[in-house]
C-alpha cells in the first residue's frame, strides 16, 4: 500500500491518516482508532491491519520522507487487500 491508499475501506481512511492519528493521539490500544473516522468499526476486516500498524508505528514510526517505503514493507498489496476484504465480507454475509 501507499500512504494515501485506504486502510479502512468501509470509511475510506488512508494509511497516512491512521499513522498521523496514532502519532498525534499517542494511541495505546487498537480500539482508540475507532475515533479516527470510525476506522475498524464497519465490517471489521481492517482491524488486524490497524493493530499491526499501531504496534509497528509504536516501535519505529516512519518519518515523512520514508513513509512510502515503510508502508510498502509493512502493509499488504492494495489490490490483494481489497480482494481479500470482498471475500471476507461475502463469507460473513453467508454466515461462514
Ligand atoms: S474495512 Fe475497516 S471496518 Fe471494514
Amino acid at each position: 500500500m501507499q500512504a494515501d491508499d485506504e486502510l479502512c475501506l468501509c470509511f475510506h481512511i488512508s494509511c497516512r491518516k491512521v499513522l498521523n492519528y496514532i502519532r498525534i493521539h499517542q494511541v495505546k490500544i487498537p480500539s482508540q482508532l475507532a475515533d479516527c473516522g470510525g476506522a475498524g468499526t464497519g465490517c471489521g476486516w481492517c482491524r488486524k491491519q490497524l493493530e499491526k500498524l499501531m504496534i509497528l508505528a509504536a516501535q519505529r514510526p516512519p518519518g515523512a520522507e520514508e513513509i512510502e517505503d515503510w508502508l510498502a514493507c509493512n502493509t499488504p498489496d492494495r489490490q490483494k487487500y481489497a480482494e481479500a476484504r470482498e471475500r471476507y465480507r461475502a463469507a460473513k454475509n453467508n454466515g461462514d
